[in-house]
């Protein structure tokens, strides 16, 4: 018998707990109905804007050896037109649809809350970690204005919602952040967004990579997965379980999901590997998910989920 790998977020339930996280190939919705049509259990919309976005001049985005640096600086089609994808896609493909909101103000914020509440969306994350859009703090890192901002949408909101996090790295910001979270009904965290400002250099032309910010991006891929890992942990203790965490960050096979799960995680999402490796990659990690789990004799994620050993 195959183990069970579904999960349920925010109570939403997902057939399986593998699924896309938003910025890579989900902008259109051709693009999102390839997600559809995929082994995603659920579809995670690009994360939108009030107005629609051109996003970061060209080059933008490059495959690393271990990952990937982009700085796509939200290229997408305004909020409006993702509240009519979400309807096409729910009444042809009945999957959970992820709406992920980053607007420039709060005011742009609370519009587009206020909107996707009378939506086919299932769920909301809210993203206020990006690093990519030039100009703006990535919002994350400042509790002050996190709080400003919680406050306000979650009075708005609506629908089961969380929040995709940047990664942090000092375990004071870990504390300080939570406690802010914990403030609010707010049913997950998404961690992590991706590592913010890398820089990628071409030795043979001795130009970055790509060309935004001259040439900073984030960084996805292997090399965002231990700090993801650790963000994972870190939240799914200081939440207690109270507040539900999805991991990202460096999933290309089933053994990484499984100890995105191990650490604390209810699900796992995947970006870089997506892009690099096609809609493919969504059941080749939930089966080898599933074979792993078999070799350990686990039949469900509760009987590993959060269970760390320590050493
Ligand atoms: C981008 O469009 O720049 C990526 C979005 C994000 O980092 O959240």
């Amino acid at each position: 018998m195959k183990a069970d790998i579904s999960t349920k977020i925010a109570g939403v339930k997902f057939d399986a707990c593998i699924f896309n996280t938003s910025g890579p190939a989900d902008v259109t919705l051709a693009e999102l109905e390839i997600i559809a049509r995929s082994k995603s259990p659920a579809i995670t919309m690009k994360s939108c804007t009030l107005e629609p976005r051109a996003g970061n001049p060209e080059p933008r985005y490059a495959d690393l050896e271990y990952g990937s640096i982009n700085s796509m600086g939200l290229p997408n089609l305004g909020y409006k037109a993702y509240i009519e994808f979400a309807a096409v896609l729910k009444r042809k493909y009945k999957k959970p649809i992820i709406a992920s909101i980053c607007g420039m103000t709060l005011e742009d914020d609370i519009i587009m809350f206020n909107a996707f509440n009378n939506s086919q969306v299932d769920i909301i994350e809210f993203n206020p970690g990006s690093p990519n859009t030039i100009g703006k703090a990535i919002v994350g890192y400042d509790a002050k204005e996190m709080d400003r901002l919680l406050k306000a949408v979650s009075k708005v909101c609506k629908k089961p919602w969380g929040i995709k996090l940047p990664p942090y790295f000092d375990l004071v910001h870990f504390d300080e952040i939570a406690k802010v979270i914990k403030k609010y009904p707010v049913n997950f965290v998404t961690c992590i967004n991706s590592l913010g400002n890398g820089l990628a250099i071409d030795p043979a032309t001795e130009q970055p990579l790509i060309k935004p910010k001259g040439g900073l991006g984030g960084i996805g891929g292997r090399y965002a997965k231990f700090t993801a890992l650790a963000n994972v942990r870190r939240f799914y203790e200081l939440f207690d379980r109270k507040i539900q965490v999805i991991g990202v960050g460096g999933v290309y096979s089933g053994t990484d999901a499984f100890e995105f799960i191990l650490a604390g995680a209810s699900a796992v999402q995947i970006g870089t590997a997506f892009l690099q490796k096609g809609p493919g990659i969504f059941n080749k990690v939930q089966t080898e998910l599933q074979t792993l789990m078999a070799k350990k004799g686990y039949i469900k994620l509760s009987n590993f989920r959060g269970k760390l050993k320590i050493l």
